[in-house]
Formats: C-alpha cells, sequence, structure tokens
C-alpha cells in the first residue's frame, strides 16, 4: 500500500531534484493542500493510504512547483497577519515583510479612513481593517483582475461592506482626506528584473512588481499626493524595496511631509518609511 510518508518522501525528492531550496516543506505543504486535511489531522495520517483523487492532486502540484510556480498560487491562499488571503497569479503573493508595515501602521491612532494604493489582494487594507472594526477603506488597483482578487478577499474576511475597492491610476480622481494611506507599491528596478528567482519573475504579475526604471517611479507619484490625500497629522506608511528607506524619505520630505522615520524588517533593513503631514 502506498501511503502519503511515500508521497511525500517522492514529491520532496523532485522537488529537491529540480533545486527547490525549501524542497521539504513545499512538499509537506502541498501534500497537506491535496489532502484536504487540517494540519494536526494531516500530521497523524502520514502511514495512511491518500484519499481518491489525491495522488493525481499532489502529483499535478509538484509538476507546478517544479515549473516554480509558488506554492500560494498552486495552493491558491496564503496566510498574512493570522488571515488566510486567496492568491492568484493576479496578485502580489503576500509577503512576510508587508507584515511590517501593518505593525507601524496599527501602532498609530485608529483613524476613520484609510486609503490603500496598490490593493492587490487586499492583504494590507483588509488587514487593517478587520484589527480595526469601525475603520473604512478605499484600495486602489490599476489592474481589474487583481480587484477582483481584493473584492473576493473582502467577501471572504466579511469586510465587503467597509471596503471601497477602485480601479484607478494610483492618486488620480481621488478624494480626501484620509487618516491613512498606506502602499506597497511595485518597487524593482527594471535592471533588477532579470536576476530575480523564476517564482516571481515569471509568475507573478510584471506590474506588481516593478514601475520600469531605477524603482522609484510609484514613490514619486504618490509622494505629490500625500499633500492633497492626508488630513492634517495625517499619516503615510510605505513599504520600500532594500535600500529604497532614504531616497524615499527624502522624497516624503520633499513632499512636504514632516517626521519621516523608518521601520526594520526581520533582517534590520529599513522597508517601511513613515510620514506625517504636519
Ligand atoms: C507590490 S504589489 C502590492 C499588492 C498588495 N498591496 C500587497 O502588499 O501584497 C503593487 C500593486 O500595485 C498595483 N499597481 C501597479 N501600478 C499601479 C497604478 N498605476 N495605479 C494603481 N495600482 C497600481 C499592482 O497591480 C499591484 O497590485
Amino acid at each position: 500500500m502506498i501511503t502519503r510518508a511515500d508521497l511525500l518522501r517522492s514529491g520532496a525528492a523532485r522537488l529537491d531534484a529540480a533545486g527547490i531550496a525549501a524542497a521539504a516543506g513545499d512538499a509537506r505543504a502541498l501534500l497537506r493542500w491535496a489532502s484536504g486535511l487540517s494540519g494536526a489531522g494531516f500530521s497523524i495520517s502520514l502511514r495512511d493510504a491518500p484519499g481518491p483523487g489525491e495522488d493525481a492532486a499532489f502529483r499535478a502540484a509538484i509538476d507546478a512547483r517544479v515549473a516554480r510556480r509558488p506554492v500560494s498560487q498552486i495552493i491558491g491562499t496564503r496566510m498574512f497577519w493570522g488571515r488566510d488571503f486567496k492568491v492568484t497569479c493576479d496578485v502580489l503573493d503576500p509577503r512576510p515583510e508587508t507584515e511590517v508595515l501593518i505593525a507601524a501602521a496599527l501602532d498609530g491612532p485608529v483613524p476613520a479612513r484609510i486609503l490603500d494604493l496598490g490593493v492587490g489582494s487586499g492583504c494590507i487594507l483588509l488587514t487593517l481593517l478587520a484589527e480595526w472594526p469601525d475603520v473604512r477603506g478605499v484600495g486602489v488597483d490599476a489592474s481589474p483582475a487583481a480587484l477582483a482578487v481584493a473584492a473576493d478577499n473582502a467577501g471572504r474576511l466579511g469586510l465587503a461592506d467597509r471596503a471601497d475597492l477602485r480601479l484607478g491610476d494610483w492618486a488620480e480622481g481621488l478624494e480626501g482626506p484620509f487618516d491613512l494611506v498606506v502602499s506597497n507599491p511595485p518597487y524593482i528596478a527594471e535592471a533588477e528584473m532579470p536576476g530575480l528567482a523564476p517564482e516571481v519573475r515569471d509568475w507573478e504579475p510584471r506590474m506588481a512588481l516593478t514601475p520600469g526604471g531605477d524603482g522609484l517611479g510609484a514613490y514619486r507619484v504618490i509622494a505629490a499626493a500625500l499633500p492633497r490625500l492626508l488630513s492634517p497629522g495625517g499619516r503615510a506608511v510605505l513599504e520600500v524595496g532594500a535600500g529604497q528607506d532614504c531616497a524615499v524619505a527624502a522624497l516624503l520630505q520633499n513632499a512636504g511631509l514632516g517626521a519621516a522615520r523608518t521601520h526594520p524588517d526581520f533582517d534590520g533593513r529599513g522597508r517601511t518609511v513613515e510620514a506625517r503631514r504636519i
């Protein structure tokens, strides 16, 4: 009899042979998803035979992972700040670094109205709305497909009535004031794109990764709009790429915002820049 443990071993070996760094962990995540079992239920079932269709679903998932499709896109979800978000090839896979932005935002006063520029899956806006039950928010994205994923996530999390999702080009046509503006815009420089991991470069939407040029183009547009969008004393909290914190802080200060400071990520690098309209 073939057991789940046998499947796990052969799947991990295939991923390892394909050069996937986290072969064992990825194989386990994919088999657990294929089994439909919860964490504890899965762990105690490894000596059991797979259920109907599980073997085929797992092998197809391993094939997709060998083709470098990210695990989150294969299983369709990613856990972010303790909640599951639907993930497709139309949105950026929510990153752990972005939880630094969430922590920085939650550390300030509770806003009445939030704006999220480049809402993607909705992981930032919807997390903040879930953490602040009386707050309303607007989420903007230039991708209709990404907005559909954000709307799906808003519905699953019971937040659709407080999340106003709009198709748009950054702040164009938006009316303030907002007490908090958050954004994780595309920030990878054009020249860095070819060197990205295949999981990112070949499977995530290009418009979620790079604005082209030096990678700072979206910050220039957003910084220029912030004085108009923010209420007096309102805060902007932006995720930045590694090494971009000083340049983005300077853009915010040049736009007239004050008290710019950076928040480090888990590796100690400044990955979130915060500033206030004085
Ligand atoms: C880095 S992703 C961030 C997604 C999500 N907020 C997150 O943190 O995972 C950037 C998002 O900006 C959107 N975007 C790119 N250009 C845009 C534009 N001109 N106006 C509005 N959104 C844009 C992309 O479609 C993408 O969803």
